[in-house]
């Protein structure tokens, strides 16, 4: 039956009762309206799903929610500070790393693990971590071009 957990998220402590089986991406989208992460296959293959939990990528809709409790998970919502996008976002911004935007927030949470976690230390290391997140509209390379910028 339902159960009560506390998630923080983006910084906030969210309490909530539900099922066990919920998964965290549901219970951002459904529970707590944090509608940023996109539901694209639902079962680890696309990649829109991607937060981070205690800073490492992770596809929200294989996480149940209870099993992200004590953590620090981060979606898209939480990388700009107040009217200061996140330097990932900038450099989506500036490269046009994105076309119908539907996947940009997964793409943008795994550039930010990619990045942090120093796998983009070339264009094939990045590619080859990046692979997880499928573009549609084949935004590939501006997607690349944006996360080595970050890399520096
Ligand atoms: Fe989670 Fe596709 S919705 S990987």
């Amino acid at each position: 039956g339902p159960t009560n957990m506390a998630l923080t998220i983006n910084g906030q402590v969210r309490n909530l009762r539900l099922e066990p089986r919920v998964t965290l991406l549901d219970a951002l989208r459904e529970y707590l309206d944090l509608t940023g992460s996109k539901k694209g296959c639902d079962h680890g293959q696309c990649g829109a799903c991607t937060v981070l939990v205690d800073g490492k990528r992770v596809n929200s809709c294989l996480t149940l929610a209870v099993m992200a409790q004590g953590k620090q998970i981060t979606t898209i919502e939480g990388l700009a500070k107040g009217d200061e996008l996140h330097p990932m976002q900038e450099a989506f911004l500036k490269h046009d790393g994105f076309q119908c935007g539907y996947c940009t927030p997964g793409q943008i949470m795994s550039g930010v693990a990619c990045v942090s976690e120093g796998h983009a230390k070339t264009d094939d290391q990045a590619r080859e971590w990046m692979s997880g997140n499928i573009c549609r509209c084949g935004a590939y390379p501006n997607i690349l071009a944006a996360v080595r910028e970050v890399a520096g």
